[in-house]
């Protein structure tokens, strides 16, 4: 290889470090006007009058939309339209951040004090806060039950495999919600431009959702609509559908005015209105052999959906299929369900509704290792998935499964008997402070599997300039993962031309074809292959005529390091895409990659879930005060099996967020709720971590399992560079305590609390 897996500089790093890249919020318009956005401000209720005229003598007001105003469908929703754009007078309102009206003024100041002369009535209904209220299905939020879905596994005997049981676990398991924390706010700016184009300047992960969703409240033609993507300072899966709700506003009040209008949110709009990751309750019995081997496992996940049904269809397919963890399991029975509750919907974060059930099945393994009195990377040994075995949803593995590889890294990097002993050690010397270290092994299925594969297509448009520099257009988007890096390096590797003349641009969806959202960890291996795709034919092309033109062999032409060598002659890339363009060569190419079939039965949860599994395993030590109940990551160890690394740099970068917002996820953040609420609307109560709670060393590695579908074998490692350390920091903690953590985040108090009640402080 020539750059791939190599360190290359982040290509749009510089820009974005001197404050030059440009955000939705940087972009200004001539006349450009700013909107505000109206709240129902209540749980559950129905809207019964709205009164816009007091809001209209403010001066600087110019245009207050309500439903009457959207000339196409009110409705959003990307499984069911159940949720209203505007709620319409005589409709429900079912969570506090459900929109009444849109201001549009002269000044962001004047926008919001006329949003607070917007006058409404809501006839208050009882709400609806937790799963348990839920179930009970006396008030209903949403459809004709407050559980909206189910999904399931259906393998095997579970019954026989309890009865053949050695051991038998039964435990419950609760994670809460956790906030994306983009740096970014959402925002959008819009601008029906007097050609009759809506221009849509967007902070987005997936442009293509904002155009179709911008395209039937507008009631406009595909082609009439440019949906932009900004500079986007993080998604983590909250700029997955949320964009559409967010950019729909500015463009109505657009489309009225005929004006620019802007609306970047507040962190408190941002935190109250946009999803976050669904909170859950599950309900798991393993069955064991003595010797460790898992026989069967039954499970019952609720996953807290909030007030619409967004992408938790999705979100739950994902947990269905991760439910049993990286194991072969060959009895299953999983049930999970959605549950519609009045608050905030929950929707897509990195993972997928993954993390909830790998933290339940990762601290179960490590429990029944402790009564069975095995090690707990030995058990994981012993039940890892190998080439040749089947998934807990019955797909039978035929290569790049390095699941074991990464365990036996892990083992080495951290000198795991060494650091056993320490721990021990430094717990018989320490009466209130202990250290613990804990295991998790994962698996995520890369791209959007069975229960997507409609959207399961990338395009790209590679340019060469007659100087050499070239373009890339793709339809995936650069959100801070490194996207754009990774897909240079591919160009680079194929023409050899240097990165630092490559430029990957912002996608445009009147340019560009439809390539599905960025989520599900496919860019890489979606956006990767079509960039490879588009680059080879246009290598083909220049080869076909540098041959002819100098006599050679198309064998004697290699592209490597800026340079074409043409036999013994070596002309600089730049030279050579001169003397093309000068030879009417195609120097411009498409590329269009789409996934290959999978077999799966949607009704028994059986078959092929994903094309590719990343397998990854994680070690973390912990230090836990058992006496302010203070926890620490002092240090981790991850491996992960992605097929190739192609941005080598990137790749450990993804790691390190991904421990980190991981740990956050299991130690740190809360969002608290009173009467469906959200309390916690800021950074200053919704705590995430910072560069002070980042250990001395996250060690990473890499395991290459080659994935033949994958360019130059390349799998994905956005999500699972993050699913990994929820488990592995949990059991760290229960390992120091001693005690069973089964619900995160770990309250500092529930620690301080267990710590009394045994006697310890
Ligand atoms: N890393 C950064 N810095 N910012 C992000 O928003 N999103 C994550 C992950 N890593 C994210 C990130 C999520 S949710 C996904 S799906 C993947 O990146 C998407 O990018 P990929 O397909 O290139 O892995
Ligand atoms: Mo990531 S949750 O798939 O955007």
């Amino acid at each position: 290889m020539n750059i791939i897996g190599k360190k290359v500089k982040r290509i749009d790093g510089f820009q974005k470090a001197i404050g030059a890249a440009k955000y939705a919020s940087d972009y200004y318009f001539h006349n450009m006007l700013y909107a505000g956005v109206v709240y129902a401000n209540v749980p559950h209720g129905i809207l019964k009058k709205i009164d816009v005229s007091k809001a209209y003598e403010l001066p600087g007001v110019v245009y207050i939309a309500t439903y009457k105003d959207v000339p196409g469908t009110n409705k959003f929703g990307h499984i069911i339209k159940d949720m209203n754009f505007l709620v319409p007078v005589g409709e429900k309102v079912r969570f506090e951040g459900d929109v009444i009206a849109l201001v549009a003024a002269e000044t962001k100041e004047i926008a919001e004090q006329a949003v607070k002369l917007v006058e409404f009535e809501i006839e208050q209904l009882p709400s609806v806060l937790t799963i348990e209220e839920a179930l009970k299905d006396e008030t209903i939020v949403n459809g004709s039950s407050n559980i909206g879905f189910h999904r399931k596994i259906r393998r095997g005997n579970v019954d026989k495999a309890f009865n053949d049981a050695d051991l038998i676990l039964e435990m419950e398991f609760e994670t809460g919600y956790q906030e994306h924390a983009y740096l970014e706010p959402q925002g959008a700016v819009a601008y029906f431009t007097p050609e009759n184009i809506m221009e849509i300047y967007v902070s987005s992960q997936c442009p293509f959702y904002v155009h179709e969703d911008i395209a039937n409240i507008l009631n406009l033609p595909l082609n009439k609509i440019n949906v932009i993507q900004t500079e986007t300072g993080g998604g983590f899966g909250g700029k997955e559908d949320v964009p559409s709700y967010i950019a729909s506003k500015p463009a109505l009040l657009s489309y009225l005015t005929k004006r620019p209008v802007k609306l970047i949110y507040t962190r408190e709009m941002d935190i109250k209105e946009t999803s976050k990751r669904h909170p859950s309750k599950s309900y798991y019995k393993v069955a064991f052999k003595k010797d460790g081997t898992i026989l069967g496992v039954k499970s019952r996940t609720y996953l807290d959906m909030g007030a619409y049904s967004t992408l938790s269809p999705i979100v739950m397919y994902r947990t269905t299929v991760h439910s049993c963890s990286t194991y072969k399991v060959p009895n299953v029975h999983v049930d999970v369900y959605g549950i519609y509750t009045n608050k905030v919907p929950c929707g897509a974060f990195r993972g997928f509704g993954s993390p909830q059930v790998l933290f339940a099945m990762e601290s179960i393994i490590d429990e029944a290792a402790k009564k069975l009195g095995i090690d707990p990377y030995e058990i994981r040994l012993k039940n890892t998935l190998e080439v040749g075995d089947e998934t807990a949803t019955g797909h039978k593995l035929t290569h790049s499964v390095g699941a074991k590889k990464t365990l036996e890294k892990v083992f080495e990097m951290s000198n795991y008997p060494k650091l056993k002993k320490k721990v021990e050690e430094f717990n018989k010397q320490n009466q209130y402070k202990k250290l613990g270290i804990g295991w998790s092994h994962i698996f995520y299925g890369v791209s959007l599997g069975a229960g997507g594969q409609h959207l399961d297509g990338a395009s790209a448009e590679v340019h060469v300039h007659p100087d050499g520099t070239i373009n890339v257009m793709i339809g995936n988007t650069e959100m801070g993962q490194g996207a754009k890096t990774t897909m240079a390096i591919i160009v680079s590797e194929i023409l050899g031309q240097d990165v630092s003349k490559i430029n990957i641009l912002q996608p445009q969806t009147l340019v560009v074809q439809d390539s599905g959202p960025t989520v599900a960890s496919r860019t890489t291996f979606f956006s990767g292959n079509a960039v490879k795709i588009a680059s080879e034919k246009i290598k083909t092309n220049i080869v076909e005529f540098l041959s002819g033109y100098f006599g050679v062999g198309k064998k004697e032409i290699e592209f490597k390091n800026g340079k074409v060598l043409i036999r013994e002659k070596e002309l600089s890339f730049n030279e050579v895409a001169n003397l093309c363009n000068k030879n009417n060569v195609k120097l411009s190419e498409f590329g269009w990659y789409k996934t290959p079939k999978l077999h799966f039965d949607h009704e028994t949860g059986t078959g092929e879930a994903y094309i590719a599994y990343t397998f990854s395993t994680q070690l973390s030590l912990v230090e836990v005060d058992l006496l302010t109940g203070k926890v620490d990551l002092k240090e981790a160890w991850v491996c992960h099996d992605i097929g190739k690394v192609i941005n080598y740099d990137g790749a450990v970068g993804q790691v390190h967020g991904g421990v980190i917002q991981g740990m956050g996820y299991a130690i740190m953040e809360e969002i608290i709720q009173d009467n469906g609420k959200i309390l916690t609307n800021n950074f200053n109560n919704y705590i995430i971590p910072t560069i002070k709670d980042i250990p001395a060393n996250i060690h990473v590695d890499f395991v290459e399992s080659e994935f033949k579908e994958g360019p130059f074998g390349a799998k994905g490692l956005g999500e699972p560079s993050l699913m990994s350390s929820p488990p592995s920091i949990a059991n760290a903690i229960s390992n120091a305590i001693n005690k069973r953590i089964n619900k995160i985040p770990v309250s500092m108090n529930d620690l301080i609390l267990k710590n009394k009640e045994e006697g310890i402080i």
